[in-house]
């Protein structure tokens, strides 16, 4: 079995966020490990590829040509967020720039989708391993014909944990150290791997058990919010309030481990 929406509307919506993710997933493959022109943008360590922004035009030209009264959100700042639309496209079209730059093989492309401002597909797609996750509301997450649950663990010491570092991190206070050491003093073990769309889609397959991260943006978390929610698990900003959809706090686990990661993060401790 795959994920095949009851709904023929959202069915439609997942089966093109399918084929622009497939469509930009093949640029990304066919220029890993090849001379790339890279700019940066809010810091040295903030970079922008030339297949970011391909990735971006080819998402935002395939809706735009067949929904053209859809809002898009997309990173590289394609599309206009300010459209009062029922339908919102969410975009990052290249989701681990650092490491795709230093062809270190942990990347994919992100499309979240809302309507009237819930979220009702994701799809993240990993070009390289070819996996594709995904999610509708009601309709569980997806890894091919897998469909995806959280993991069960219980014990923050049996825990493997995930977070990332904001771009203003070697000139910000509010840098994650503590909560980094927190964490490696007492789980199993801990990933940076660079990419926090796959942090929250390994989430919701189990191959992590929490995640973490400060500074996120929108794009980074629309789509691995409704796989980590379909699979059974538990999303949050740090104060256990609801998760906060800007990606300015994120918090996501597999649920019984949340009341456990949160004093780790405590304010003040970050
Ligand atoms: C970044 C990655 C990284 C996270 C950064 C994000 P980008 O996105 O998701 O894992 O730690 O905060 O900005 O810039 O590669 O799209
Ligand atoms: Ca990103
Ligand atoms: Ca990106």
């Amino acid at each position: 079995m795959t994920l095949s929406p009851r709904d023929p509307f959202l069915a439609e919506l997942l089966d093109l966020a399918r084929d622009l993710t497939a469509r930009a997933g093949a640029i990304q493959r066919d220029r890993y490990e090849t001379e790339l022109r890279i700019d940066t943008k809010i810091s040295a360590i903030d970079l922008v590829t030339e297949v970011d922004r391909a990735c971006e035009a080819l998402i935002v030209d395939g809706i735009q040509s067949g929904r053209s009264s859809d809002a898009i959100l997309a990173e590289e700042g394609h599309g206009g967020d300010e459209r009062d639309a029922s339908i919102r496209w969410i975009i990052d079209p290249l989701d681990g720039t650092t490491n795709f730059a230093h062809g270190f093989p942990r990347f994919c492309v992100s499309i979240g989708i809302e309507q009237e401002g819930l979220r009702v597909v994701g799809v993240v797609y990993d070009p390289l391993l070819d996996e594709r996750f995904e999610a509708v509301r009601g309709e569980g997450a997806w890894l091919g014909s897998r469909r995806l649950q959280v993991s069960g663990e219980t014990e923050f010491g049996r825990a493997l944990v995930a977070t990332g570092f904001a771009y203003d991190v070697h000139r910000s206070d509010d840098d994650n150290l503590e909560s980094f050491r927190n964490v490696v003093k007492t789980a199993r073990g801990i990933r940076r791997d660079g990419s926090a769309a796959l942090d929250l889609c390994y989430v919701a397959a189990g191959r992590l058990d929490a995640y973490w991260e400060l500074k996120l943006h929108p794009w980074d978390v629309a789509a691995g919010f409704l796989i980590v929610e379909e699979a059974g698990g538990r999303i949050s900003d740090f104060e256990n309030g609801p998760a906060d959809r800007s990606g300015r706090e994120v918090v996501a686990t597999n649920g019984p481990l949340h009341d456990q990661l949160l004093p780790r993060l405590a304010p003040g401790k970050r």
